[in-house]
């Protein structure tokens, strides 16, 4: 449903709501988008034409942010829901970005991105994380926006079994997740899957413990220490 238009503005960026069913930015996006922010601070130069993929971007607002500092920047925007891409069209439009930087593709995780392998040096995922213990037949999208399946893991294990195909050779995936229990399982996915990785921000929001991760390709890591 298309509700009236009004803009809000998040860490400088404008954001127009249109949609009810979008995943409008909340504290995991700011929080994250925080971390993001000084990681790229001590990590790249402005001038440094990096290939970014944000999956799930919802409104697209972490990535308008680095984009209005990193211009040399090229960014995939991808989603699952058309209104998301709409949204997030919007808000680089709103924001006088450059359009020839971007483009914005509907994908469910890197199903429509064959052709992007070995192709981004940062790859960026607010997942949708909430553990669900139902099983759900069909779901709406603004379910899909935030429901991880069980255990919370399901939509992250899918997108790493993936992300590391598309990433350069010493590309790096930020990924936001979210600690529900006493024991934490994603170190153990993340080993599984064949990824080195570090914690590198955690913060406690409500009942939730969020964590930013930095992850690459284990044997890539190990190739280069020889
Ligand atoms: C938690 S929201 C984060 C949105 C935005 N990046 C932010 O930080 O505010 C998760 C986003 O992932 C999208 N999403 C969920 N499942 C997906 C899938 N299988 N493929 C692509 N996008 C997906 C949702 O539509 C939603 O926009």
């Amino acid at each position: 449903m298309v509700i009236q238009r009004k803009t809000v503005q998040f860490r400088g960026i404008q954001i127009p709501y249109l949609y009810e069913d979008v995943y409008y930015p909340q504290e995991d996006t700011l929080f994250l988008l925080d971390v993001i922010e000084r990681h790229f601070a001590s990590f790249y130069q402005n001038t440094e034409t990096l290939s970014i993929l944000e999956m799930g971007c919802g409104t697209g607002l972490i990535s308008a942010f680095l984009a209005k500092k990193y211009h040399m920047a090229k960014f995939m925007l991808v989603d699952i829901s058309l209104h998301a891409l709409k949204v997030a069209e919007t808000v680089w439009e709103l924001n006088s970005l450059n359009r020839h930087s971007v483009s914005f593709i509907k994908s469910d995780l890197f199903s429509a991105l064959k052709p992007y392998k070995k192709n981004f040096d940062v790859i960026i995922f607010n997942p949708p994380y909430v553990p669900e213990e139902k099983q759900m037949v069909s779901q709406d999208i603004l379910t899909i926006s935030w429901s991880g399946g069980s255990k919370g893991l399901s939509v992250i294990s899918a997108f790493l079994t993936e992300a590391s195909f598309y990433l350069k050779k010493n590309g790096e995936i930020l990924l936001l997740t979210a600690q529900f229990s006493e024991k934490d399982t994603f170190p153990q996915l993340a080993s599984q899957l064949g990824y080195e990785f570090h914690l590198i921000a955690e913060e406690k929001i409500v009942n939730e413990r969020l964590k930013v991760w930095r992850l690459r390709r284990k044997f890539l890591i190990n190739r280069k220490r020889r």
